[in-house]
């Protein structure tokens, strides 16, 4: 193969590369299975948040610290900034390191390569996140219920771990449900 042929074939995968690579979360994101473990599970009670505030927490938790340190079974329960009760996956939809909740900013923004979620839909507004396609530019979310004594449960997930959520299909108040 001459030097020539060879710089050209490296340039054409680059360029596929670089065209394919925002669609491959969308094939993960239909393709992967559905998660079939959903857990009544309580994380906290009202009494422990304030607007601004935050907890992290394994779901479903097992116990097993093993089990529960991996990354799929990590969220954050957010009091947003006016109020709002709001669980989303911590893992990055885009390469898949852990965001952190910045209560100033009322964003999650990933260590990695600096994708911004926006606190009051967990929807990138920044980074490679937001240019990937929908819905895989969203962090999946909680289904949490809040009982008359003011503990909060998680009862399920929206969307799917990694990969994103149909976030024009559901308002996120709509995963809030008081029991
Ligand atoms: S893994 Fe989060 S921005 Fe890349």
């Amino acid at each position: 193969m001459t030097a020539r042929r060879r710089i050209l074939q490296g340039f054409l995968t680059a360029a596929a590369v670089a065209v394919l690579s925002p669609f491959i979360n969308l094939i993960g994101y239909f393709y992967r299975k559905e998660e079939t473990s959903v857990r009544r599970q309580k994380i906290a009670n009202l009494k422990e948040l304030s607007p601004g505030s935050y907890i992290y927490f394994s779901y479903p938790a097992t116990g097993d610290s093993k089990v529960d340190n991996d990354p799929f079974r990590q969220y954050v329960l957010i009091m947003t900034r006016d109020g709002q009760l709001r669980v989303y996956s911590r893992v990055c939809v885009h390469l898949w390191c852990l965001p952190a909740y910045i209560p100033t900013r009322g964003q999650m923004i990933c260590p990695c390569h600096g994708s911004i979620y926006r606190e009051e839909d967990g929807v990138a507004v920044d980074g490679p996140a937001a240019y990937q396609s929908y819905p895989t530019n969203a962090l999946p979310m909680g289904r949490i219920e809040v009982d008359e004594n003011g503990d909060i449960w998680m009862v399920g997930i929206e969307g799917r771990i990694g990969y994103g959520r149909e976030w024009h299909a559901l308002k996120p108040e709509d995963l809030v449900k008081k029991v």
